[in-house]
């Protein structure tokens, strides 16, 4: 048994909790998980294909149409079912707005703005991908990533533009053809495409290499159990472009900018899974950067634990150390060019 206190939610405790603006929201499931069966995470087969993510702005109207019926079923299923569109969008509502409280402690139970935040979402999006293929019967079926580093891909694609994959929550002003701001932070920049271009892949290099050449710069602070682990310190890549394009999309007419803008909404938005799905795949790219060499050993980290639904609907008990290697969860992203690797100022 391991000395250290692991982190991970008392399923029994989930309750209302606070937006970021201090209101009040409740994204509970509505019948008690304590009660559920679970079970203890375990790796694809082998023998599983390797799910293939790839750029949004490059996939064809073939995948669309799947990837819009995937959307369209699993928004028609009950809220009792924890495959649906609302039972997934609130888990990234619980655990991002502390409706847990931890096990053996009063502290809430929060995965962003520390170490939690790659690995976290990375569990959320592998069930999400696994639950919308077993939907459409298609074991390949895997998520588009938002290439939102690349020039071309520095749009909201077109692809979330109609169908089910419309967020009507998103502020019109940076529908296509704006390029977003990868740094956004609540003002217009107002430069022309090209500066804003080129301002954005800057920004990139720095994020992923220049500002990031520590492990806590990048991954963020180390959070851990209890009332004393708190940490509140996100990594370059989670300030921005992550935080920066949450609030780019939202909806400047709401309070919060949801969906988008908000953590308690902004996976209602289908455009946030891609958008993880690319901070997901630049974890990767800055592990391969550094020679693929673990970057934490610590194990109040690698054994953090999550509860997660799976496409069975079996409630599934997943720790950080099992998503190290995205290759053991039988995905992978197709090989795009950094082109901000070669923008060293
Ligand atoms: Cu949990 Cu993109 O936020």
């Amino acid at each position: 048994k391991p000395k250290h206190v692991i982190l991970t939610p008392n399923l029994t405790t989930c309750h209302k909790s606070l937006s970021d603006a201090d209101r009040p929201v409740y994204c509970c499931p509505p019948k008690r998980e304590s009660l559920e069966t679970i079970i203890d995470f375990k790796f694809p087969d082998i023998s599983e294909p390797i799910r293939v993510r790839k750029p949004a702005h490059m996939v064809d109207a073939d995948y669309i149409a799947k990837y819009n019926k995937a959307i369209a079923i699993m928004k028609s299923l009950p809220y009792d079912d924890p495959r649906s569109y609302m039972r997934q969008a609130n888990m990234h509502c619980i655990y991002c707005t502390g409706a847990y409280n931890q096990q053996n402690s009063n502290s809430l139970l929060k995965i962003h703005r520390s170490w939690m935040f790659f690995p976290w979402h990375r569990m959320m999006i592998y069930f999400h991908e696994r639950i919308l293929g077993s939907l459409i019967g298609d074991e390949n079926f895997a998520l588009p990533f938002w290439n939102w580093d690349s020039p071309e891909g520095m749009f909201i694609p077109d692809m979330y533009l109609n169908g089910s994959m419309v967020d009507t929550q998103r502020d019109s002003s940076h529908l296509p053809p704006q390029v977003a701001d990868i740094n956004y932070d609540y003002f217009e920049r107002g430069l022309g495409p090209e500066d804003q271009i080129s301002t954005n892949v800057a920004f990139m290099y720095n994020q992923m290499v220049s500002g990031a050449k520590k492990t806590e710069l990048f991954m963020g602070c180390p959070y851990k159990a209890g009332e004393d682990g708190f940490c509140d310190g996100p990594g370059t890549i989670e300030l921005a472009p992550h935080n920066a394009l949450h609030t780019w999309v939202g909806s400047n007419l709401n309070t919060e900018r949801e969906d988008l803008g908000a953590f308690y909404s902004a996976a209602r938005d289908p455009i946030f899974y891609a958008h993880h799905s690319n901070i997901d795949r630049l974890w990767n790219v800055w592990n391969e950067l550094r020679g693929n060499k673990p970057a934490i050993e610590d194990p109040e980290w690698l054994d953090s634990t999550f509860y997660f639904h799976n496409e069975k609907s079996q409630l599934v008990r997943i720790k950080i150390r099992d998503v190290l290697d995205s290759s053991k969860l039988r995905y992978a992203y197709e090989n795009v060019e950094n082109v901000w690797l070669d923008a060293r100022p």
